[in-house]
């Protein structure tokens, strides 16, 4: 299944970097949630293949699929994470295809085709960028820590989310904000960023990210400090290192 999903991630990758110097045409989900031809295009494909090899798997996929069979493995698929990105053409998008087996994380697989970044995790196996082993960074000082965030596409908690904003820029080196949140979770697993947070976020957004974090050594919460649910929309990721004193900030 790892070995399936590595291949697949990157065949949709393949397609997206295909069809990115295309003229995308740009449909609204809402004033600001963009989605394209593309972002259907790539999820077609997933979702063709894994039913062809896993025909009794569960779906969970963006763009409009909800599959329930009763198997204990579901697919949990961002065909393309970043999507404000590609349609400008800012080579910082993935796609995210992940694997929960009883609800639990299992296999993760992001894949970034123009910088040719395959992030990949299996539960107890470690976390890979490409054939090398990624641990999160060893640094344990916030004033030393560089952090990565999003925000949502609604703006109705607007306020909340840049009051934190605020108060983390203030005692961190400095905070990005890079347009995928999948990708911002393997930066973390890889010990580039130390941590990142962000509010509103859906279970596709986080769930490959999060196996790969995991495996790298990472932690993983809801921002009251609270366990981590797929589910619930905002989420805290970092080195484990900075953990605790990020709770407290948020
Ligand atoms: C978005 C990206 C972005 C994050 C948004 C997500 P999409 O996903 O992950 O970084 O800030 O909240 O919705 O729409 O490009 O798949
Ligand atoms: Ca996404
Ligand atoms: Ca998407």
């Amino acid at each position: 299944m790892l070995e399936f999903a590595i291949r697949l991630g990157k065949k949709a990758g393949d397609y997206l970097q295909e069809n990115l110097t295309s003229a995308v045409e740009v449909e609204f989900k809402g004033p600001r949630d963009l989605v394209t031809g593309i972002d259907r295009g790539s999820q077609a494909l997933i979702v063709e293949e894994i039913e062809r090899s896993f025909p009794d798997h569960a779906i969970l996929a963006e763009e409009g699929l909800r599959k329930e069979t009763g198997s204990s493995f579901t697919w949990i698929v961002d065909p393309l994470d970043g999507t404000v990105n590609y349609v400008h053409r800012i080579p910082f998008f993935c796609v995210s295809l992940a694997l929960y087996k009883d609800g639990l994380p299992y296999i993760g697989v992001c894949y970034n085709p123009v910088s040719r970044e395959l992030f990949h995790a299996q539960a107890g196996s470690g976390a890979y960028l490409n054939n090398g082993r990624i641990t999160v960074s060893p640094n344990a000082r916030l004033i030393d820590a560089l952090v990565v965030t999003g925000f949502p596409y609604a703006h109705d908690t607007i306020d909340d989310i840049l009051a934190k904003f605020g108060r983390v820029i203030r005692e961190t080196r400095a905070v990005r904000r890079f347009g995928s949140a999948a990708l911002d979770l393997c930066h973390v697993a890889k010990g580039s960023f130390d941590a990142f947070w962000e509010m509103g976020l859906k279970p596709w957004d986080m769930a490959a990210g999060v196996v790969v974090l995991l495996e790298a050594g990472g932690k993983v919460s809801s921002q009251d400090g609270s366990p981590f649910d797929l589910f619930s929309g905002d989420i805290l990721a970092s080195n484990a290192r900075v953990h605790d004193e990020l709770v407290g900030l948020m």
